[in-house]
């Protein structure tokens, strides 16, 4: 560690001081998190409270207005190559598949390898139908994403993410547009990659992959990081109000 007085980052993925306004809305207030390499944060919190947006701010799908976030040490780029790249590595995975709808699913997870990476064709395909394997839908490579069902398409987001070898995957509510019996396979997917030592943000509300997945559990509200602590901890033992309220709410269903 420094001992220089400055502040020391060492995170993969550091924020500080970041704050976002749209509008008159305030909707990130001073945000200061640091994400290791390989580590699981879990971001809970009640609708509106920024999780959708932090995760935006992390690929610069949204501008920030002050603070600074870094990604390996390297602040976020704003534009040109560098932003298409940044965008490669950091994968995003959303509630809505947002799979291309007139490509194959094949096609679908070698685009950005071929267009950001410059990924030589017949490689980019062989690595396609690896992940396609490893995430359960190798069989489904020459089908359109309205062939197969949500969970599924959610399954070959995550390898289209995985495609290009991204130092963190964003997951912002990957589970909430599934069908119960498709959350669990998704999930699954996720939880095995987590073991595999991939860093993650995850917003979600499935508690069962926060204990059994996550490092850490970062609650979210009004703009605000209100509280962060272990899974155990956070589950059993919240300490702030909003936090024992958003838990009893969720807990209840
Ligand atoms: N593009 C936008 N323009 C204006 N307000 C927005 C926009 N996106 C989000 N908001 C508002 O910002 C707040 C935080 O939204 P969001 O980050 O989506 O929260 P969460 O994901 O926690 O539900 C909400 O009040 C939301 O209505
Ligand atoms: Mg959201």
């Amino acid at each position: 560690m420094s001992d220089s007085g400055t502040l020391t980052k060492t995170g993969l993925v550091d924020l500080s001081g970041v704050n976002k306004h749209f509008g008159e809305l305030h909707v990130l207030k001073d945000i200061n998190l640091s994400i290791a390499k390989g580590e699981v944060v879990v971001v809970i919190g009640p609708s509106g409270s920024g999780k959708s947006t932090l995760c935006r701010a992390i690929n610069r799908l949204e501008p920030i207005d002050t603070g600074e976030i870094r990604l390996d040490g390297e602040p976020l780029p704003s534009e040109g190559k560098s932003l298409a790249r940044l965008r490669a590595d950091v994968g995003m995975v959303f509630q809505s598949f947002n799979l291309f709808a007139h490509k194959t699913i094949l096609q679908n997870v070698t685009l950005g390898p071929l267009k950001v990476r410059k990924t030589d064709p017949k490689q980019a395909e062989k690595r396609a139908l690896e992940l396609l394997e490893r995430v359960g839908v190798a069989n489904q490579a020459s089908k359109y994403p309205a062939q197969l069902s949500g969970g599924q398409q959610q399954r070959v987001a995550i390898a289209r993410a995985l495609a290009m070898d991204p130092k963190v995957i964003l997951f912002d509510e990957p589970t909430s547009a599934l069908d119960p019996e498709m959350i669990q396979e998704v999930l699954e997917v996720m939880i095995d990659l987590a073991k595999q030592g991939m860093t993650m943000v995850v917003v979600t509300h499935e508690m069962g992959f926060a204990r059994t997945a996550a490092n850490r559990v970062v609650f979210m509200a009004d703009g605000e990081i209100v509280e962060q602590a272990d899974p155990e901890t956070f589950f059993t033992n919240p300490t702030s109000r909003r936090a024992q309220d958003f838990l009893g709410k969720i807990l209840k269903h």
